[in-house]
Formats: C-alpha cells, structure tokens, sequence
C-alpha cells in the first residue's frame, strides 16, 4: 500500500476517523494533498486537480498567492506572534471597517467558531435575555449553541445536534426556517420577552447553497428591530466573497452585529465579530462581557488578511462572477436534461443538488440524493476536479481560475450524465 491509502491507514490511528475535520472524510478514503498552485491542488498519489473547494472558502485568490508568500515571508522575519498589540492589527481592522462600515467595533478572533460563540455571548449580556434563534440549516461552527438543530415535530425547541451538548443548552437556542419569516414570528411569539439575538447566514453556505428570497432578510431585520431582538449576520462565508466588503452592503440591510472569518485571513486562521458601538463597548475590557485568545490577532493572520484584503481591493470581482454566472447557467442547460437534478448560485458559490424541485430550504436540500451526489463527486475526482466531498457544501470558484477550468467542469458533468 502506498500514497494516500497508506497515509489514511496511519491516520486512522492517530485521528478519529482518521481526518481532523469530519468532512474531510470520504470513502474509501481521502486522497492527501501535497501542494497547491492557483486554482490546481496536487494529491501525493500523482494526480492533479482542479479545486472547487478552496480550503471550505477562504482562498478566494487560489493556492500559494503571492500575496500570501509575502505575508508568509515578512511573518518569518518578524515574528509570528507577539500576545501584545502590533500595528497589523490595525491596519487590517482599518481595511475590514472601511469596506464593511456597520462593524463599528471588532473584535478578531483565531476562527469563525469563535467569532459566532463571543456573538452570542454577548448579545446575550448586552440584552441581558438568553435565547437565541437560529435558521435551521445554517452552521455557525462547532461550539455548543451553534450545534443545534429542530427538535422532532413542530419547530421552535432546538435539540443538541451532537451528544454531549447539554439540554440547558439546545433549551436556550430555538430553530426556525430559513425563507419563511412565519416560522420567525412563530417563535418570537412563543418566547416573547426572553430572545436575544437571531443569527443567520445571510445566503447559506452549509447546507449547499441556498439564496434569500426576495424580503426574507429585510422582513427579518423589520422583525427584530421591532421586537428588540438583535440581529446577527455569519458572513464568514460571503465577507469579501462577492464584492470588497460584505454581502449586508449589497442587499442593504445593516445587522447589528457580524461575523466574519476565512477570506480576511487569506487562508490563515481568523475570525471577527463586530458591529454597532453600543453593544461593541461591552466587551471586555471596555465592558465586562470576556472574550480572549492567545492567537487573536496573531502577527501572521494579520499579514494574511491585510495582503489579500490589499489584492482583492484591486480586483474585478464581475470578471469573476460572470465567469461562474455563464458557467451555472450552461450547467443548468446540462443538468435540466436530467429530471432529477438542479442547481443553486450565486456570486462565485454554486451546488448541484440531485432534486429537481428548486432548493429554497434546508428541508428542500436534505430531501436531494446524496448517494447520486457522490457518485457525481467520484466520478469529477477522476476527472480531476475536487469538489467538497458533501452537497451539503458549497463549490466556490477563486481569481486564479480560468475558463477552461469552467469549461473542464461543464464537460465532466455532462460526461456523467451521459454515462
Ligand atoms: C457560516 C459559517 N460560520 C462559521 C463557521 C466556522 O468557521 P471556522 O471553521 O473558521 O471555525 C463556518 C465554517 O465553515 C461557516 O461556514
């Protein structure tokens, strides 16, 4: 045995399930990446790929940037971390609030995990109320309040979506649906008085990739605003993924507070939570809501952020996103030939879902076959393009792809369903 079987053989007895985030993992087992160069990764087995995937997103610029090299080289120089303030910090906190402008005040943190869990925290401090609703579906990193899902039945009560997360937990967390503000007020309603914040992410990411409907997000904001409940964005997915800033800006809603991560570390481990003053104030040690980390605001994702920020500042992200458009749109023409299939997109992100109904909901993409998509998945890794290995993730497509790269996915596609 050699390669990547061999490597998933020692792995498995060093990780559970031998990978360090689960899915990582497919069978019969994951191929191990040596390098990456711009849109292509490299397996250790030989083979080459064109990559759909991007580390789960944050490499908008593709692998082994200059930008990063740089970044990389001036943080080897300097110091990777100082656990003391440096000027990085504010040169990229400057960048972040000049192009996403309601995040008043920050706060960096080492991922979007954590950015999540310190929101949370302190929406709840700041209101001094405990629940928090989220949309079913949508993922908010892998703390306890985030790993919560519909309880059995009617919505409302969320339920762990893991052992060992307590009830007093999931109790504290309630579970609406995404595109359906009925659900929200349904809710509201059932909890008056005791709700602190709704977090969503404003298009979702994590269960493929579904889109806001028309006034769903501004019926969400009249909403909470009305019932003050605050109002939380997870754009760690789509900060800096559509245009310089956040997606809030494009659809002109303002949350009062967001959640950022992957992008603005260019591919080093971030996160940032902020937004309004008046609630930024209460974090510690302004206010006594504590937050901390020993990497927060390390030298090298600081470095990280400010020379991808600096690149994408320069960059046309309509070159981009018309590529992805077109290439969706002929995609679409393929799969519609195929009755059980369709396709969600936005921007740079895009999914196939084995469904031919329109994706609009979280229970929408969990009724798609996802024994076909793998299948769909195997088949492109032998064609040479890696995809994230679920439907429930998103394919994203970076500044170092090229058309052939687009066209190379329409052929492997219609390849499968001509087999
Ligand atoms: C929307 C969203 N929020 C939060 C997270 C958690 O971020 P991290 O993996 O950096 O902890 C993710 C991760 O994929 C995400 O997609």
């Amino acid at each position: 045995m050699t390669g990547s079987s061999a490597e998933f053989s020692k792995a498995k007895n060093l990780f559970p399930g031998g990978v360090n985030s689960p899915v990582r993992y497919y069978e019969p087992y994951p191929r191990y990446i040596a390098k990456g160069d711009g849109s292509r990764i490299y397996d250790i087995d030989g083979n080459s790929y064109t990559d759909y995937c991007l580390a789960y997103g944050p490499l908008i610029l593709g692998h082994a940037h200059p930008s990063m090299r740089k970044a990389l080289s001036r943080a080897s120089e300097i110091g990777v971390n100082f656990g003391a303030p440096s000027e990085f910090e504010i040169d990229l906190g400057t960048m972040i609030k000049k192009a996403v402008p309601a995040m008043h005040k920050m706060r960096f943190t080492s991922s979007g995990t954590e950015a999540t869990m310190h929101a949370i925290r302190l929406a709840r401090s700041f209101t001094g109320k405990k629940v928090i609703i989220k949309a079913e579906g949508c993922f908010h990193g892998s703390h306890d309040y985030a790993l919560i899902k519909a309880g059995s039945g009617a919505l409302t009560q969320g339920e762990p979506s893991s052992p060992g997360i307590p009830d007093e937990v999931a109790g504290s967390v309630a579970v609406a649906s995404f595109n359906d503000i009925d659900s929200f007020k349904k809710v509201i309603k059932k909890k008056s008085g005791k709700i602190a914040a709704v977090i969503v992410e404003p298009v979702m990411g994590n269960a493929g990739v579904i889109l806001p409907e028309k006034s769903f997000l501004a019926d969400l904001r009249e909403l909470t605003s009305d019932n003050d409940i605050l109002l939380i964005f997870d754009e760690v997915i789509t900060g800096f993924r559509f245009h310089y800033g956040a997606y809030h800006s494009q659809v002109g809603i303002v949350p009062d507070l967001i959640t950022l991560g992957k992008i603005i570390g260019g591919g080093l481990p971030i996160g940032a939570f902020g937004g309004r003053d008046d609630i930024m104030n209460n974090v510690s040690p302004e206010g006594t809501t504590y937050v901390s980390g020993t990497f927060s605001g390390n030298t090298l994702s600081m470095l990280g952020g400010i020379e991808t920020l600096r690149v994408l500042k320069e960059s046309d992200y309509s070159k981009i996103t018309d590529m992805t458009g077109k290439m969706c749109s002929e995609l679409a023409d393929i799969i519609s030939k195929n009755e059980k299939c369709s396709v969600n997109h936005i921007g740079t992100m895009f999914q196939i879902f084995f469904k031919k109904k329109r994706v609009r909901s979280y229970s929408d993409a969990i009724g798609s076959d996802q024994k076909q998509f793998l299948r769909y998945f195997r088949f492109a890794l032998g064609q040479g393009i890696y995809m994230p290995p679920s439907t429930f993730e998103t394919n994203f497509v970076s500044f170092a792809h090229t058309d052939d790269d687009m066209q190379k996915f329409l052929s492997m596609t219609e390849e499968f369903f001509r087999q």
